[in-house]
């Protein structure tokens, strides 16, 4: 069953609980924090998750593009994130399973994700653990870039080692999310797409939402 995560780095930020509402026909809500060092835009921190808690239900997909994100864990987590991405290239790999670590003593879903140049290989040593691989279809740190076709393979191979060692974790694949390409990554393995622009962007919203499911 393919799952919908809208990202609101494309919302209206001076509007998030009412941009919130807008996409309440999609699965997730998809939240990207970005720290101007690990990519070089800022965006939204703890505060801002808190705020969303209180106001919406919807399953809190927390994506971290920061610098040894061991350090934030705890607090996305007290925010009331539901799942946390860490990228596997913010940090030595003794604190990417330090993060994860925390993720399940904290009761959050485990999730890792992989820049563009990282192999679908450096998923194994946490792959039995993970609730979800988020696999980047466009460099980290803007919204509304062109798709990385050369991902579709990525994708196709993180779906084998899934399929092989952790049939129950998902697979997330992020950027450059419209109807067309998001029945490539489909076909490719992909279970659940993160799109900003393509449903914000949109006139209709919820059209836009059941355009993606195909
Ligand atoms: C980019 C973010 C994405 C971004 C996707 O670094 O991780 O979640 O919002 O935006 P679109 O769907 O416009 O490519
Ligand atoms: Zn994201």
């Amino acid at each position: 069953m393919i799952k919908i995560a809208p990202s609101i780095l494309s919302a209206d930020f001076a509007n998030l609980e009412r941009e919130v509402h807008r996409i309440s026909s999609a699965d997730w809500v998809h939240v990207d924090v970005m720290d101007g060092a690990f990519v070089p835009n800022i965006t939204i921190g703890v505060p801002v998750v808190k705020s969303l808690r209180r106001c919406t239900d919807m399953f809190l997909d927390v994506h971290l593009m920061i610098d040894k994100p061991v350090r934030y864990i705890e607090a996305f987590a007290q925010a009331g994130a539901d799942l946390l991405s860490v990228h596997l290239e913010a940090d030595h790999p003794t604190q990417i399973e330090a993060a994860l670590q925390q993720m399940e003593q904290c009761g959050v879903k485990r999730g890792v994700a992989l820049r563009p140049i990282t192999k679908a290989e450096a998923i194994l040593p946490y792959l039995e653990q993970l609730d979800l691989v988020l696999i980047m279809t466009v460099e980290p740190g803007f919204g509304g870039q062109p798709f990385l076709e050369g991902q579709l393979e990525t994708i196709s191979h993180v779906r084998t080692l899934i399929d092989r060692i952790n049939p129950a974790c998902r697979l997330e694949v992020d950027g450059g999310i419209n109807p067309e390409t998001a029945k490539r990554v489909v076909a490719a393995g992909a279970d659940t797409l993160v799109a900003g622009s393509s449903v914000y962007g949109a006139p209709d919203v919820a059209l836009a939402i059941e355009a993606l499911r195909g």
